[in-house]
């Protein structure tokens, strides 16, 4: 069983992170990239460097980084009361397109969908809150990390579930595709784990009683908990991983470009 006893975040990743913006839309992560960009003339020199390597860039839209996303994943990727995209994913892809030189196109759709999109070159780059595994490992490439997952049990507050082990032989509910659908499939049988469209709809389905517990990062964890009273998060995680950007197998080109705009965000 992937368990590990300490709930704790990378704060000075999420730190960074939020020094990207606090704002939402990509235009403002794009704005503000640029204006610090021109605040250092190192920065710029170092910015040449990236669209240099931009010039050579072959995208699935010419002059646009396209990114495919489920935006039911707050903070790091959800919609606006417009149907603008916001979160930190939006953010870091909108400061990474900015210094290739590239317009961010957000392309939301299901979670499973996101990520064969990127394998499949139909979206140059997913970005999701994915989570680095040896599986995806073999069939997309993956950038440096860029954050910390935790995989995160919500219960009702009056639940008996108090740890991991406690989820044998319970209705576990999970968004499909996901680490927490497959830890929990591994460990508790298929049979026990019900897979929902997103995150949300299974905590709905955990507020109605039809399951007994969510397995779910902890950032959206935190915010659809914050969202649903009567629900809590286990001080016991479930499981410690890293998220990082996937691409095509094989596309070092915007692999190296978008590592390089990583380190120098
Ligand atoms: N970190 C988990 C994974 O990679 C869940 C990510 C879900 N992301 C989303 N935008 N719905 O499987």
């Amino acid at each position: 069983m992937k368990k590990i006893t300490a709930l704790m975040l990378s704060s000075a990743m999420m730190l960074s992170l939020a020094a990207c913006g606090g704002s939402a839309s990509t235009d403002t992560a794009s704005s503000e990239a640029a204006s610090s960009e021109a605040a250092s003339s190192e920065a710029v020199s170092t910015e040449e460097a990236a669209s240099a390597d931009a010039a050579e860039l072959t995208t699935v839209t010419a002059g646009k980084l396209t990114m495919s996303t489920n935006a039911a994943f707050p903070p790091y990727e959800m919609t606006t009361d417009s149907g603008d995209f916001e979160g930190i994913d939006v953010e870091v892809a909108g400061a990474i397109a900015e210094k290739l030189g590239l317009e961010l196109q957000v392309d939301d759709m299901d979670f499973d969908a996101a990520l064969l999109a990127a394998q499949n070159g139909k979206s140059d780059i997913v970005m999701a809150g994915v989570t680095v595994t040896d599986e995806r490992q073999k069939v997309m490439d993956f950038s440096d990390t860029y954050a910390e997952g935790i995989q995160s049990i919500i219960v009702p507050e009056d639940s008996d579930i108090a740890s991991a082990d406690d989820l044998t032989g319970k209705a576990i509910g999970t968004q499909r595709g996901t680490t927490g659908y497959i830890y929990c499939t591994d460990d508790f049988g298929e049979d026990n784990v019900i897979a929902y469209d997103d995150g949300l709809t299974a905590v709905q389905a955990l507020n109605n009683g039809q399951v007994d517990a969510v397995v779910i990062d902890n950032a959206p964890a935190k915010s659809f908990v914050e969202a649903n009273p009567g629900l809590k998060i286990l001080d016991t995680a479930y499981a410690q991983e890293d998220y990082a950007i996937g691409v095509a197998k094989g596309n070092t080109a915007l692999l190296d470009a978008i590592n390089s705009a990583l380190e120098e965000l």
